[in-house]
């Protein structure tokens, strides 16, 4: 056997990190790098979270249109009344929080996986597609609420359960502080919820479409991709931006502390982006309802950033690095109430419903995904070792 004659079909190699490399086809958004634009479903995403409520931009994905006033309210009833936990979760609950800090992604990813199978959710391939999508958004609908739960049952607090007569990111806060939040803090939240439900081809929701390929129920997607979404370069990124603040603690630390974390080669949280190479929309929208709140936090978050990309470029020319959604994420969050360990998990309640929407296009014209990888290990075949000892087989 020789592994050079398989070279007549020598692969393409892709870029490390896929970069600029298109592996599937969507309807459901886009990101224009260049151009700090990004949409759903061709609609401007960044007017419809200054616009619309979650339960548009919710349907909108799921459905393929923006709802009419009639619609949306058929709808939010709908959700709403799909936030109850299935039979034998609940119990489940103190056990899983226990296991982690509040505000755990890998709590929350326990969590999604046992509520999946307390739903009864099948390899797709074994059950029908309508069955699929009525659990694609019943998940949705749910992960809040486990988000919330464990939040307070890891911070020894009861749990407050959901209210169906509450709009989403009411409902959201009022489970996770124990009280129905002021127009203020709703209207912020809401915001960042609509801005984070969908992006293009982000790392999770590749994650979510790659486990989806091979035909996998929907606890298993939903949990692979909060897996990936809990890492730093991804969603693990808001609190570590406040952890970044709090290092710099003061407006004339900012400099020092910024140059010598870039010249040790420290990557600054809440900057940089695969794919946009300018302003990040989304951070925009976030700097000006973080403006609207009057949090204590923004001239100072302003100010480091403002140093961030003037040492960006000095030090970094040519990367085009800028802040990124995640820079205002968690001044906003936590100037709405939200504590600064549920940032990530929040984010993880928007974005399920792009990892649905994605998903339910992935089952429609599946093919798995299986790749290749560059094999740059010793030739092949080699000899055994003389002291390999095989046991029987
Ligand atoms: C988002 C991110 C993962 C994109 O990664 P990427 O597209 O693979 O970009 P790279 O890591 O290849 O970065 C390109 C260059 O810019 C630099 N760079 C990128 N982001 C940086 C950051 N936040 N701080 C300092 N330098 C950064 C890299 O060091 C690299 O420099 P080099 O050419 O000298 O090696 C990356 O920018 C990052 O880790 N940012 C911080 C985490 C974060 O905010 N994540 C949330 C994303 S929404």
């Amino acid at each position: 056997m020789n592994a050079a004659a398989d070279l007549a079909t020598a692969p393409y190699e892709a870029p490390a990190g896929l970069a600029g490399v298109s592996v599937a086809r969507t309807e459901v958004s886009d990101v224009l790098g260049r151009l700090g634009f990004y949409h759903y479903r061709g609609y401007n995403a960044v007017d419809i979270a200054r616009r619309g409520r979650v339960e548009d931009a919710w349907y909108l994905l799921m459905r393929g249109e923006l709802p009419t006033a009639e619609q949306r309210e058929e709808f939010a009833r709908d959700i709403a009344a799909l936030r109850e936990l299935p039979a034998g979760v609940a119990e489940l609950l103190p056990a899983i929080a226990r296991l982690s800090p509040p505000g755990s992604l890998a709590s929350l990813r326990t969590a999604v996986s046992a509520t999946a199978q307390a739903m009864g959710c099948q390899p797709w391939t074994d059950q029908s597609d309508a069955e699929t999508a009525q659990q694609a958004i019943r998940l949705s609908a749910i992960m809040p609420v486990l988000a919330a739960q464990l939040f307070r049952l890891a911070s020894g607090q009861d749990v407050v359960q959901p209210r169906a007569d509450l709009g989403y990111s009411d409902n959201y806060l009022y489970m996770i502080t124990g009280t129905v939040p002021d127009e203020r803090s709703r209207y912020a939240v809401e915001r960042y919820l609509m801005l984070t439900i969908d992006h293009g081809f982000n790392n999770s929701t590749f994650t979510s479409r790659v486990i989806a390929s091979s035909g996998a129920d929907l606890g298993a997607v939903v949990s692979g991709a909060l897996g990936a979404l809990s890492g730093p370069f991804h969603g693990g990124a808001p609190a570590r931006v406040f952890d970044m603040l709090d290092a710099i603690g003061a407006p004339d630390n900012a400099e020092p502390w910024l140059r010598k974390a870039i010249e040790r080669g420290d990557k600054l949280m809440g900057f940089g982006h695969r794919i946009y190479k300018t302003v990040d929309p989304r951070s925009q929208l976030l700097h000006e309802v973080a403006r609207e709140l009057r949090s204590q936090r923004v001239e100072f978050a302003e100010l480091v950033e403002q140093t961030a990309v003037r040492l960006l470029a000095e030090l970094k020319p040519g990367r085009e690095l800028y802040a990124n959604v995640e820079f205002y994420a968690g001044v906003v969050l936590e100037a709405a109430g939200l504590p600064r360990e549920m940032f990530t998990a929040t984010f993880a309640c928007s974005r399920i419903i792009g990892w649905m929407a994605n998903v339910l296009e992935q089952i429609d014209d599946n093919r798995i995904f299986r790749p290749l990888a560059h094999y740059d290990g010793p030739a092949a075949p080699r000899e055994f070792p003389a002291c390999w000892q095989p046991g029987q087989p």
